[in-house]
């Protein structure tokens, strides 16, 4: 463990620019293993959970290296290519990893068992298991389909329609790479829009991917049509910075009296962006500066004020668009003014920890007033006072999410928070603690 005390601190000033997207970096080298020839990627995030993907695809016969300049190289072996690696993929602490991976190999005739630690080894992956299964793939795994796991590759595997139960990119990407190597089209209907990241890679690749609007019983439904057997050609890839890591910052800025902090390069593609919106209408201000397309997505830079802001009911449709970014928007409504309510945020409860119960908790010692309710918060903010906690020390259970939000909240606090174990923070977002260190005054 390595505990750290983050101090109250004077405001956020001066610039920076945020790593590259975790989820545009994971499909970066998993799409350049399966294309023939050579994929340059600029800006990808050097996170443990975006090595652990470079790893999995070294071990099943992709090149993957970096080169001097940051630039990274994957030289792919083709869709249906995969090698059969030769030892268990230990997936660390990544979901993403580990959910992507497995649809890739569902439809590859190689067997892979994946390993995590013991954050990752609690997680459901069922959700994936259930429709691979369907496209013909076998699965051994631990008790309700959790890690170690092991997946057996049908070949050929077959396409099917695959209505998504829960909202979640990783399920639908899990099937749209299965898909790739599958004949015929696999169909994913989505009733409520996730992360749109595969879909674009995947067409700027060259598959084969169609997108289609329909009305649904509650709303608009987007049907996402792949055809298989598909020749992915290699790519120049620039990935644009990550708005999940730009968030702690964001509402850092904010929250901090006297702050005014330009953060560079932030991904502002609308399916990631609810954050932005939300934290607007709580009186949040957040300009944008420089507006431009990076990789196929949008970015800009982002100039954000201290700003009182406002207690707020947020739409639960929202949730997807700013799914990884509730942490750090809960330590933003402790400081506001009223009270904030959170609804339909079950799948926060299978993320990297129990995220409802672990903030509850930790925004509660740090002298936050939290309910925790069965699919949310609801939290009464302290009208801009600094929080007046103990200081905890607060439990993080290997959750990065956790420990910047966490310490985002000492920095507003009266006596500082104690975050019990800062090491997760390398698994998204390894220089957090340098650039903090390099705006606070
Ligand atoms: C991700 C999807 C989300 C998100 C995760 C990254 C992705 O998970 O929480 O950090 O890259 O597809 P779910 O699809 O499980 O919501």
């Amino acid at each position: 463990m390595r505990p750290r005390h983050f101090r109250p601190a004077g405001a956020m000033r001066g610039e920076i620019r945020v790593p590259g997207d975790k989820s545009i970096s994971h499909r970066s080298i998993m799409l350049g293993a399966l294309a023939v020839g050579e994929t340059r990627v600029t800006g990808l995030l050097e996170g443990e959970d975006v090595l652990s993907t470079a790893a999995a695809m070294r071990a099943m016969g992709a090149r993957v290296e970096r080169e001097d300049i940051g630039e990274w190289v994957v030289n792919g072996v083709g869709v249906g290519a995969l090698l059969q690696p030769q030892a268990p993929l230990d997936m660390g602490n990544s979901g993403t990893s580990t959910r992507l991976l497995m649809g890739l190999v569902a439809s590859h005739a190689i067997e892979a068992t994946f390993v995590g630690d013991a954050s990752l080894s609690k997680r459901p992956m069922g959700r994936v298991i259930e429709p691979l299964s369907r496209m013909g793939a076998a699965f051994d795994s631990a008790e309700g389909g959790r890690l170690p796991l092991t997946v057996r590759g049908a070949s050929p595997a077959v396409p099917i329609e695959y209505r998504l139960p829960v909202a979640s990119a990783q399920v639908k990407s899990a099937v749209l790479l299965a898909a790739l190597n599958t004949p015929g089209i696999t169909t994913v209907v989505e009733p409520v829009p996730t992360r749109d990241h595969s879909e674009r890679m995947l067409r700027g690749f060259g598959a084969e991917l169609e997108v289609e609007e329909i009305d649904g019983a509650n709303g608009p439904e987007r049907v996402i049509r792949l055809r298989g057997e598909a020749e992915l050609r290699p790519q120049v890839i620039e990935v644009p910075g990550d708005p999940s890591s730009a968030a702690f910052f964001i509402v850092g800025a904010l929250i901090i009296p006297g702050s005014e902090l330009l953060i560079r390069n932030v991904g502002l593609n609308p399916t990631r962006a609810g954050l932005i919106g939300v934290l607007r209408d709580m009186g949040g201000r957040i300009d944008e500066e420089n507006p431009r397309v990076v990789g196929g997505e949008p970015v800009a830079d982002l100039r954000v004020f201290h700003s009182p802001l406002k207690g707020i009911e947020v739409d639960p449709a929202l949730a997807p668009s700013m799914i990884d970014e509730f942490p750090v928007f809960f330590v933003a409504a402790a400081l506001a003014e009223g009270r904030t309510v959170t609804s339909g945020l079950d799948e926060l409860r299978v993320k990297e920890s129990d995220r409802l119960s672990a903030m509850a908790a930790a925004l509660t010692l740090a002298g936050a007033s939290v309910t925790e309710n069965e699919d949310g918060l609801v939290i009464h903010g302290t009208r801009g006072d600094p929080l007046p906690g103990t200081g905890g020390p607060i439990a993080t259970h290997l959750d990065h999410r956790i420990a910047m939000a966490m310490a985002i909240a000492g920095m507003a606090s009266v006596k500082g928070v104690e975050v019990d174990d800062t090491r997760p923070i390398a698994t998204s977002f390894p220089v957090f603690e340098e650039l903090l260190e390099g705006v606070t005054q």
